[in-house]
């Protein structure tokens, strides 16, 4: 593909992300005629082979339909388009590529979703894990049995309770992470070709666990409150258009939002009422800034299975998680079995430790302030720095904050590998997404804290999006330019 070729190809996308808002908003309803193509290159400033490209993307994408000697018209089907469990495609290459770098060594961190190591109380960690290894050095020599080390899961168990969640420690399974408690609930419960509900933007390798299993999925976008359309999402429950919902319902990664309990308690009664599983990764529950940590679905259906750990609170390198179900424990068990046969002792002792007699609960609570400062201060930093026309999240706990250009203004994968260039790590918007819905986004993390070359980091980033912006009004919108340098709004 020649440069030219290219850039062609890259505005007819946009030009159609922007028309796919329109109709995803409602702004234009279902059998709307849609501009013609004369109308839409002169409104745009682009050539008639673009514009027409644009309106046959969304009629591939069955956004738009084309009727003979008439034009293309917004599909009737588009309510329920959205719904329609897809399989998810392979990655692509670009994908793979920033999937690869994203953790990869570089100076800025501001694509991952923890911390900084002086976050976590990791030299009294230390000293827990040699006391555990030297109090039964015969540990080491034995193979592992069982699921999982019991004062551990008492002391889970323990403070479920504070959350509304009465666990039965031997349906509690200790596992390498969150990662395979999630992997575990899934396989545990849903056979390739079934179609899970997933919130959208979705945390990508929960999306690349779903592709490796052969599991369909449907993306449901935040509603205006910024946690899942819960009318679309029950919708699908009663059309039966899903098997399962795999939920980050406590403190969304990426969008930092949780689901009330209200709401909490309707889906898992339809989800109850109509047969659909519930797999909760409530890995971030923990760092909810305010006053009540959200309660997980367990805590309205005894039905749900619930995924933790301890990477985002007490020590990342430890890869420590949980699965909890009453109804599908043996099967966990078993899977676990030919997953990894068991999850070393020596880490869980020490974290068993450090929650009976350590101070985890001071450490929390100190976790939790500190997040909550950093994410204000990187907050303020995009809302000052950022073009008008820029969103960003305003997250209830956790580590990320969710960033959202105008639809088309921005190549996120560009961005992304300019960044890299100079250091820079951000987490690009089209991983969360099994489309391009979101290559106008990113994800930036707060985690390793404010300093100069945070400062610096953001300053630049802002700036490559504002001349993107510009660039953007210029060619697609020359009667909407948006001044630069006002402040960004929330999402
Ligand atoms: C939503 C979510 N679940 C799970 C994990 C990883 O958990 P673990 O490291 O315990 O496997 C992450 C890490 O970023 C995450 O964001």
């Amino acid at each position: 593909m020649t440069s030219q070729e290219a850039w062609q190809a890259a505005r007819y996308r946009q030009l159609a992300e922007r028309i796919k808002v329109s109709i995803d908003s409602g702004a234009l309803q279902p059998g709307t005629r849609l501009p013609s193509v004369r109308t839409l290159a002169a409104q745009y400033g682009v050539s008639q082979t673009t514009a027409l490209n644009a309106l046959r993307t969304l009629e591939n994408q069955r956004y738009a339909e084309a009727r003979p000697k008439s034009g293309f018209f917004v599909a009737q089907a588009s309510a329920a388009r959205h719904d329609q469990a897809k399989v998810i495609a392979p990655l692509d290459e670009q994908t793979e590529l920033h999937l690869a770098l994203v953790g990869s060594e570089c100076r800025v961190r501001l694509d991952l979703a923890n911390g900084s190591s002086d976050l976590y109380p990791l030299e009294k960690m230390a000293v827990l894990l040699r006391k555990a290894s030297q109090a039964k050095p015969a540990v080491l020599g034995t193979a592992v049995k069982g699921t999982g080390y019991p004062p551990l899961k008492a002391e889970i168990v323990r403070r479920a309770l504070h959350h509304g969640c009465n666990l039965d420690p031997d349906a509690l399974l200790i596992t390498n992470g969150c990662i395979e408690a999630l992997s575990l609930a899934l396989r545990a419960t849903l056979s390739a070709g079934d179609a899970v509900a997933v919130e959208s933007p979705c945390y990508f390798v929960l999306l690349h666990m779903l592709q490796s299993l052969g599991l369909r999925v449907v993306e449901v976008p935040a509603g205006a409150a910024g946690y899942v359309d819960v009318d679309r999402l029950l919708a699908l429950f009663e059309n039966r258009a899903v098997n399962a919902f795999v939920t980050l319902a406590n403190i969304n990664n990426p969008l930092g939002k949780s689901i009330p309990s209200p709401a909490k308690a309707v889906i898992a009664a339809s989800a109850d009422a109509h047969g659909i599983v519930i797999i909760e990764d409530d890995i971030f529950g923990d760092t909810a800034f305010g006053e009540q940590r959200p309660f997980p679905f367990l805590a309205f259906s005894p039905n749900a299975l619930l995924c933790s750990g301890f990477s985002k609170t007490l020590a990342p390198g430890l890869r420590i998680g949980w699965v909890y179900s009453r109804q599908h424990s043996r099967r966990l068990m078993m899977l676990k079995y030919t997953s990894s046969m068991g999850t070393s002792i020596p880490p869980q002792r020490a974290i068993a430790e450090m929650l009976c007699n350590g101070g985890y609960d001071a450490h929390l609570r100190r976790l939790r302030s500190t997040l909550a400062t950093q994410i204000r201060q990187l907050r303020e930093a995009v809302v000052y720095s950022f073009p008008v026309g820029t969103q960003v999240s305003e997250p209830e706990g956790g580590y990320v904050l969710w960033v959202q250009m105008p639809p088309g203004a921005l190549n996120v994968r560009e961005l992304f590998i300019k960044a890299r260039t100079r250091g820079i790590g951000i987490a690009p918007g089209h991983i969360f997404a099994t489309d391009g819905r979101y290559d106008h986004c990113f994800r930036l993390n707060a985690g390793f804290g404010w300093d100069q070359d945070v400062a610096a980091a953001i300053e630049q980033l802002a700036t490559w999006c504002g001349e993107s912006l510009a660039v953007d009004n210029r060619a697609l919108s020359p009667n909407r330019m948006l001044s630069l340098g006002k402040p960004a709004t929330p999402l």
